[in-house]
């Protein structure tokens, strides 16, 4: 049992409605995520976390213990405990980052697991100073290579090359010769990873040029004044 005084807040904070909070006690990281009662529709990070490394235990991955629900006079409260990773946040991304990365994403996915958060903040060095990935809250699981699992790996690759190493074209080529060297997939579905890469950079092209997210503000204003005209004129109905 962990005493009360060994607790250390890492980070907390609001998200939409929703309170987070990431603490250590001694060699475990308690999740808890508090719910009030108004709120319907909410994310749930721990439904994503705690199978995912469930499933990627058996790869050698630290566990997770699983997560209660607590219903609380505030609404619930889902605690979730998971191992501590001892190690150190990675402040600059080059080529040995992007190597290790590669290696370590061919990991994850040898698993069926797609972290779909490959972000620099969600990377650590453990004490040996090998890199570790933190954040399995948006995690994807798959049951076996599917066309989907291809096209997952390939948008988690894409978002591996663009955010951690800011589009850096050099050490993004490096990430994908490492993953690929790393990776036991087949000639062929290696060939589905980089349509799965290409796919999800034409995705970005694509809402990048037409604004998609203008379009669909556009609609939905058009849509609310209609909704707003008929309800002012009831007789035309
Ligand atoms: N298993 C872990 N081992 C070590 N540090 C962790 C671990 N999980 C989280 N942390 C620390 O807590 C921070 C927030 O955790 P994270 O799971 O990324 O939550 P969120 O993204 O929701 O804020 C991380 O950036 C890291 O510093
Ligand atoms: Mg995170």
């Amino acid at each position: 049992m962990t005493s009360e005084m060994e607790r250390e807040v890492l980070v907390s904070r609001w998200r939409k409605n929703v309170y987070r909070e990431v603490a250590r006690e001694g060699d475990r990281i308690i999740k808890r995520y508090r719910i009030p009662p108004h709120i319907k529709r909410y994310t749930k990070p721990w439904k994503c976390e705690h199978p995912a490394l469930v499933q990627l235990a058996a790869l050698g991955f630290p566990k997770s213990y699983g997560y209660k629900t607590i219903q609380t006079a505030e609404g619930i409260e889902i605690v979730h405990t998971r191992d501590y990773i001892p190690g150190t946040p990675i402040e600059t991304y080059g080529e040995q980052e992007a190597r290790d990365m590669g290696v370590l994403l061919a990991r994850i996915h040898s698993g069926l697991v797609v972290t779909d958060d490959a972000q620099g903040h969600n990377f650590i060095r453990n004490e040996s100073g090998d890199m570790q990935f933190i954040d399995f809250g948006k995690a994807r699981i798959f049951t076996h290579h599917s066309p989907r699992f291809f096209l997952r790996v390939g948008h988690e690759l894409f978002d591996a090359k663009r955010m951690p190493f800011s589009n850096n074209r050099k050490l993004g080529r490096q990430l994908i010769d490492a993953y690929m060297s790393a990776t036991s997939l087949s000639p062929i579905t290696r060939n589905m990873v980089q349509i799965g890469i290409t796919s999800a950079a034409f995705t970005r092209w694509f809402k990048n040029t037409l604004h998609l997210r203008t379009i669909k503000h556009a609609l939905r204003r058009i849509g609310s004044r209609q909704g707003a005209a008929r309800s002012s004129n009831p007789q035309k109905t």
